[in-house]
């Protein structure tokens, strides 16, 4: 008997059982949403469909209510001002959250179509295909060689390593720097090649969706264009989420924007909502919520 496959036969009443995650590779670059005749398919692909995404810490409720898809291939920036809930949002999308003993989440975060917080998906085959880059570059104390080598070699992707750390290494932009140092300390790069080194690691596994939390946010403005640059090239490769206070940021990089902002819930404590969410030159030229406007503006507070 074969097994059955879990996208086509998922079905949220069944008992728990272990899971893997399955979607198709990225069509290559020029190629994404076009069929044989070279016409766009209508409905992009959409990698995560947050449907009533509430979220709470303990007795506190940081996001409400949020409605949100990000779609295949692309780079969707969370903007909007400080503990709107733009880290708590993403960090829900690849369950990073779950070690917080507080943390509780409502609604459904829907991943290639399955309850990404059921009981029958196996965390680990998340965490490989969503993949985290934090706002503080974080080196493993290791070899630049070890840090790209060390998730491959715990799930067991031991061939060709050398071409696979090459590979991470290249697409992260960083390749020409550290190929005379692969078995120096990470720790002596610096922080914009650090940075790399942490996207580098994140992508050697090959994951399906990158999470970046403020990437750039302690870097000089030329690392910032690097990684800036990067994003552009890893997209298509990868679907991208990227939490950035900077503004230019987020309109050179983003397709589309969500803006979260604080809001006076029913009790009068704020409380973390998605205002509005668009293609990025709609947010910022001609968007529809004047909050978005005067966030866009640096009006704002
Ligand atoms: N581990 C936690 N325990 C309790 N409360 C938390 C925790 N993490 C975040 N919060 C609270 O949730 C709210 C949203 O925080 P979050 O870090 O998601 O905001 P943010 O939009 O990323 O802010 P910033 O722009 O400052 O990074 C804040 O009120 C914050 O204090
Ligand atoms: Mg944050």
């Amino acid at each position: 008997m074969s097994t059955p496959d879990p996208l086509q036969r998922f079905d949220p009443t069944a008992p728990p059982s272990r899971v893997r995650i399955k979607s198709d590779a990225l069509p290559q670059t020029g190629a994404a949403g076009a069929n044989v005749h070279g016409h766009r398919f209508a409905a992009p692909e959409v990698v995560f469909d947050a449907q009533e995404v509430s979220v709470f810490y303990g007795a506190k409720k940081a996001l409400t209510a949020v409605n949100l898809g990000i779609r295949r291939g692309e780079i969707t920036a969370l903007i909007g001002p400080s503990g709107c809930g733009k880290t708590t949002f993403l960090r829900s999308l690849n369950r990073m959250n779950d070690s917080v003993a507080s943390f509780r989440i409502e609604g459904q975060i829907l991943y290639h179509g399955h309850d990404i917080y059921g009981g029958n998906v196996d965390q680990v085959e998340v965490r490989r295909r969503i993949g985290m880059v934090f706002q503080k570059p974080n080196p493993f104390p290791k070899s630049i060689y070890d840090n790209i080598a060390w998730a491959p070699r715990n799930l067991g992707l031991k061939q060709d390593l050398d071409e696979r750390v090459e590979k991470a290494l290249r697409g992260a932009a960083l390749w020409d720097e550290v190929k005379d140092r692969l078995k120096d300390s990470a720790l002596g790069l610096s922080g914009g090649q650090q940075q790399r080194l942490c996207i580098a690691r994140a992508i050697a596994i090959e994951p399906d969706v990158l999470l970046l939390d403020e990437p750039a946010s302690a870097l000089d403005p030329i690392a910032t264009g690097a990684i800036e640059d990067l994003m552009h090239s890893l997209k298509g490769r990868f679907t991208i989420v990227i939490v950035t206070h900077n503004m230019q940021q987020a309109a050179r990089v983003a397709d589309r924007t969500a803006f979260f902002s604080l809001e006076s819930g029913t009790d009068a404590k704020s409380v973390g909502t998605l205002i509005e969410f668009d293609g990025t030159e709609t947010i910022f030229s001609q968007p529809r919520d004047p909050r978005t406007r005067d966030y866009v503006t640096g009006r704002f507070g």
